[in-house]
């Protein structure tokens, strides 16, 4: 009956989740929002997109409420996410596409976006996400030679050189954030460490030219149809081995679903036991590494859940249901804690 944040405390871990900050209007939310984790991530509301819909005006307040919402329940935060090719302003992306935006200017934009950002929300952020999915993989397949995504915006438009910038920057702007490189798949499985190795090497070549770079997440979404990436434990291990923090930072189990209103039902009932058991073997391999500082689950609930409207016919991935009911997940990782 204790909650995951009460039993993680003992472990120096936080248990995080993704908040929509409008659904704390509704009171069963924020009570397990409030009782349940030590840390929150804004799941759109720091996105450029978001906060800097028109060019030149920003829009803090759903950040912020979500910030004043951890402050009063003494949650730490993990800022989400300053350097992405998705969810950028329409403004900013059409502008370069007809050419209104030069290189020269979308650096400058890119710049003063960061540095405004990361010092609006000085001193209250405990972990930045400053780069994210930079990787090619499958749904990306145009590698360099590095194996970094050659179709990237950023890439494409300012080069690689590009992300150790944001590190500087968002340094810069607070000495005190820890700083992340975050992505999907970073953590293997046997026979497909592709895309291990190659953000390996590239944080190790950050580390070595004094990029200030703290951590690195593995986001951890995971889909029942595909197995356990059973190297997760020791690619977490590598990445602490180069002295850096590691987190799962957006984890969630999808499975394929039979919608019928607001309830989502696995139609594979081996799913309803291979999801509590990735959720386990997922914290299972953060407590064994001793820099994992932060598990953090990607919205709790099945309502506020991106599985629905991103993979057709897929959903029932979160710890909870759309009661706010906790699932059998939930109380695999209450056991693991
Ligand atoms: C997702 C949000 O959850 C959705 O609401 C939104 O429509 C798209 O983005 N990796 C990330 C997150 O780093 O920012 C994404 O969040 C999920 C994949």
């Amino acid at each position: 009956s204790d909650s995951l944040r009460a039993l993680a405390d003992d472990y120096n871990l936080k248990i995080g989740s993704a908040i929509i900050p409008f659904d704390l209007d509704n009171p069963a939310y924020a009570k397990v929002a409030g009782e349940q984790f030590s840390s929150v991530t804004p799941g759109n509301e720091m996105k450029w997109e978001t906060v800097e819909p028109t060019r030149g005006t920003y829009d803090w307040s759903k950040a912020d409420r979500l910030v004043s919402f951890a402050e009063a329940h003494g949650q730490q935060v993990r800022g989400h996410v300053l350097l992405w090719h998705n969810q950028l302003p329409g403004w900013l992306t059409s502008g370069v596409a007809d050419g209104s935006i030069t290189k020269a200017q979308l650096r400058d934009l890119l710049q003063k976006h960061i540095t405004d950002e990361v010092a609006h929300f000085k001193g209250k952020i405990w972990q930045w996400d400053v780069a994210n999915e930079f990787f090619a993989d499958s749904w990306s397949p145009q590698p360099l030679a590095n194996g970094m995504n050659g179709d990237d915006f950023w890439v494409k438009n300012l080069g690689t050189g590009i992300v150790a910038d944001a590190f500087r920057w968002a340094h810069a702007a607070d000495p005190k954030a820890l700083l992340f490189y975050n992505d999907y798949n970073i953590t293997g499985a046997d026979g497909t460490n592709a895309k291990f190795q190659a953000a390996y090497d590239f944080v190790k070549s950050l580390k070595e030219q004094g990029v200030p770079i703290d951590g690195v997440g593995e986001q951890g979404h995971l889909d029942t149809q595909y197995g356990f990436p059973t190297k997760m434990q020791q690619d977490l291990q590598a990445f602490a081995d180069l002295g850096l923090r590691v987190a799962i930072t957006e984890a969630d189990v999808r499975t394929f679903v039979e919608q019928t209103d607001d309830k989502q039902t696995p139609t594979d009932q081996l799913a309803m036991s291979a999801q509590p058991f990735y959720y386990d073997q997922m914290l299972k391999a953060c407590l064994a590494v001793r820099s994992c500082i932060s598990f953090t689950v990607w919205g709790f609930g099945e309502a506020d859940s991106w599985v629905p409207g991103w993979f057709t016919g897929e959903g029932y991935a979160g710890i909870y249901n759309t009661d706010v009911q906790p699932k059998t997940a939930y109380y695999t990782l209450q056991q693991d804690l």
